[in-house]
């Protein structure tokens, strides 16, 4: 057998080959993996000495009886990194060539590049998709070099990117964008090359971090316990023009919509790009077994010998109406269904995932199992609508689907701060078919589905056509909260009792589930004694424990070291927060009274509890005079004296709530009749 030589071949591809080689074979001799390569001993020492120089490789001494394999060669960060930049140039050209060979052999006599899917012997949707991982072994011998490094702890939206970056979900990216392609994705839906990407995959740090941190270095990237899941190689640190970010991506600069209210409030001021160098996936606790990467996915319809794969996104319990439109799409299509919601993060106020996969698992045999699968997605949803419905697109073709349901206001994000749509109903399908030939996955689009009461049916509301003689039914996501808030009859025509049960467990009707009510107010204004009051009516009233955090009293325990700066005053309120969200979430009832100058920040709470419960804000008007004039700390005489700085109202800001639930006023009502008011607007939400 004569071994082919690859002595003459290009440089780039034989580096690409050997740094994947050593990735794979660390230890291996040096003959040994001459041999694998095709390439001479001197060849191959030439090729170690230069990618050493380079600092793509480290070797190390292997101690052993093997005289052979005297050397360790392991791949550095940038020698990874490297390998996956390499690897796509080796893809490519090798396509290339075959596109040119099938040319040459089909008589086209043409090099323009024929459908994939018609010339491989697999269809191209299920071939394996590049990951950004490295082998096992590197991963071990990264993970402690990267122990060294500079690190960022991922927010639970970058460990969902990070994720899709690593296991080929978001291919073609390598990483997270620099300044070129996120400028290109923002203004043109399109990375500087010109690949179609509509939304910015972006890795966003706080101003402290950034300061640190330069171009050209790497940093590990850990999970919220510590764990380093990738390398990151910085290839440029800059500040995004979030407005634009905003108008453009999202469609306008708009707090009322929730992807615009993270831009501007949570995400950080730098993004930090480059290429990523996976080291491990992030953890999951729940439903493992449900949970698909890409390849993954691939490889299962290939084993089922499925060709054609219709995707159904979600992040929604499965209704009747549901069903009826992934029926019809997998037939319109004549595609294998897969239903494919997400469980990363989506709107806040949606049903958690826990709750939703229960019901999906509900509901799953109501499907033909032959021709339906089920697999969970951990993307962080960023409701963009037409972009998103794209991105989407994009996501499904990367995990082996060659169509997707697009219906009515696709991932749209509710109404904007005027009271309007952000996008038309069927913006996202106008745009995703601009695209969809580009993308490599057809869309199978939907009207509204409602529900025909004589027909006992449901048909997309395009295709009645003999609305005045029949009696349409439809409940909204809004009517459907309504319902279980209330503990209202849900009919069976529009959900399956099994997917009915489990969202009255989640959600019990509003009287037994937890709520937080939050008094906001200048020092003085008597929030501490109308909360001390409610807690004591409420305390009489029993069924739910009821927790006090009063302003003083925070201070006194869990905020003990902090003072009345912006950030340590911020720092209170969302320690505040937090403990009411969990009180909330577990049935109980909170009580909060601090001062909470900042607008933004009693937002950011109002958030944290709305995800588990009512958050009743309640703002205790008392004018200043007022405050002033009562004293009853003598904290204004010492303020005006100078001697308390940064004094709320007197040296300080304080920003009135314009949308409170209540407003209080407490100048000339006793505080029994102010309490009484709270409990009023308690009983007329429901909540008590
Ligand atoms: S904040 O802004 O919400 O963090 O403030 P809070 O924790 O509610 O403040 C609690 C009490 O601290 C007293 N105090 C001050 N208030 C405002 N500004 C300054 N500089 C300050 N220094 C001390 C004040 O009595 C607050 O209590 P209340 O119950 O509001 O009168």
């Amino acid at each position: 057998m004569t071994t082919p030589n690859h002595d003459t071949e290009p440089n780039d591809d034989l580096r690409f080959r050997l740094l994947r080689q050593l990735d794979v074979a660390p230890g291996q001799s040096q003959r040994a993996t001459a041999v694998a390569l095709g390439i001479s001993l001197g060849r191959l020492n030439t090729l170690l000495r230069a990618l050493s120089a380079e600092g793509l490789i480290a070797i190390s001494d292997r101690p052993g009886p093997d005289k052979r394999a005297r050397f360790n060669y392991t791949l550095t960060t940038k020698g990874a990194a490297t390998k996956a930049r390499l690897a796509d140039q080796f893809l490519a050209r090798k396509r290339a060539e075959y596109h040119a060979l099938h040319a040459e052999l089909s008589g086209s006599g043409s090099s323009f590049l024929p459908p994939l899917n018609r010339t491989l012997p697999m269809n191209s949707n299920l071939t394996p998709i590049q990951e950004l991982y490295v082998s096992q072994d590197s991963a071990q011998k990264l993970k402690i070099d990267a122990g060294d490094l500079p690190s960022w702890d991922l927010t639970p939206r970058q460990i969902c990117d990070l994720e899709l970056l690593m296991n080929g979900g978001f291919s073609p990216l390598k990483g997270f964008l620099g300044q070129e392609d996120y400028t290109s994705v923002v203004e043109n839906m399109r990375l500087a090359d010109g690949t179609l990407w509509p939304m910015p995959i972006t890795l966003d740090v706080s101003e402290a971090f950034a300061e640190g941190i330069e171009a050209g270095q790497d940093i590990a990237l850990r999970d919220q316990e510590g764990v380093i899941l990738a390398i990151l190689s910085i290839s440029d640190a800059y500040r995004p023009n979030k407005a634009r970010e905003a108008e453009m991506v999202f469609g306008a600069d708009d707090l009322a919509h929730p992807a615009v209210n993270y831009l501007h409030n949570t995400a950080g001021p730098v993004y930090l790009g480059g290429a990523i160098t996976g080291i491990q996936p992030p953890t999951h606790y729940d439903f493992r077994a449900r949970r698909d990467t890409p390849n993954e996915m691939r490889a299962y319809f290939r084993k089922l010998g499925w060709r054609r794969i219709v995707a159904f996104q979600t992040r929604n319990p499965l209704h009747r109406a549901h069903q009826e439109l992934t029926f019809r799409a997998a037939r319109e299509a004549q595609a294998n269904l897969l239903l494919h919601p997400v469980v990363g993060m989506t709107k806040p106020g949606d049903v958690d995932h826990f709750t939703r996969v229960r019901c999906y698992e509900a509901v799953l045999d109501k499907y033909p199992q032959a021709t339906t699968s089920m697999s969970l997605l951990n993307l962080a949803m960023r409701m963009a609508g037409p972009r998103e419905a794209v991105w989407h697109g994009l996501i499904r073709a990367n995990h082996g689907c060659t169509h997707f349901i697009v219906g009515r206001d696709h991932a749209g994000p509710g109404k904007n701060s005027a009271g309007e749509d952000f996008y038309g109903p069927y913006d996202a399908q106008d745009l995703f078919r601009t695209h969809q030939e580009e993308m490599g996955i057809e869309m199978v689009d939907f009207k509204h589905m409602v529900y025909v009461q004589e027909r006992a049916q449901y048909e997309p509301s395009d295709e009645i056509t003999d609305k005045d003689d029949v009696t349409i039914l439809n409940i909204s996501g809004t009517e459907l909260r309504r319902r279980l808030r209330e503990g209202l009859e849900i009919p069976e025509w529009f959900s399956f009792p099994e997917v009915v049960n489990e969202l009255r467990r989640t959600s019990p009707p509003r009287s037994q589930q937890g709520f937080t009510v939050f008094f906001t107010g200048l020092s003085g204004s008597g929030k501490s004694t109308i909360a001390n009051a409610m807690m004591v009516k409420l305390m009489e009233m029993g069924g739910r424990p009821v927790t006090l955090l009063d302003g003083d009293i925070v201070r006194k325990n869990l905020s003990s070291e902090l003072g009345f700066s912006k950030e340590h005053r911020d720092l209170n309120i969302r320690r505040i927060g937090y403990v009411a969200s969990e009180i909330t979430k577990n049935g109980g009832i909170a009580i909060c009274a601090p001062i909470a100058p900042y607008t933004a920040t009693r937002r950011a709470v109002r958030e944290d509890i709305e995800q588990f419960g009512a958050f009743v804000e309640v703002h205790v008007a008392t004018a200043l005079e007022e405050c002033e004039r009562r004293d009853r700390k003598g904290l204004y005489k010492l303020a005006r004296e100078g001697k308390i700085k940064e004094f709320t109202g007197i040296s300080d800001p304080y920003e009135a709530p314009t949308a409170a639930e209540l407003v209080v006023d407490t100048e000339g009502y006793e505080v029994d009749n102010c309490a009484q008011q709270v409990l009023l607007k308690l009983e007329s939400m429901g909540l008590i």
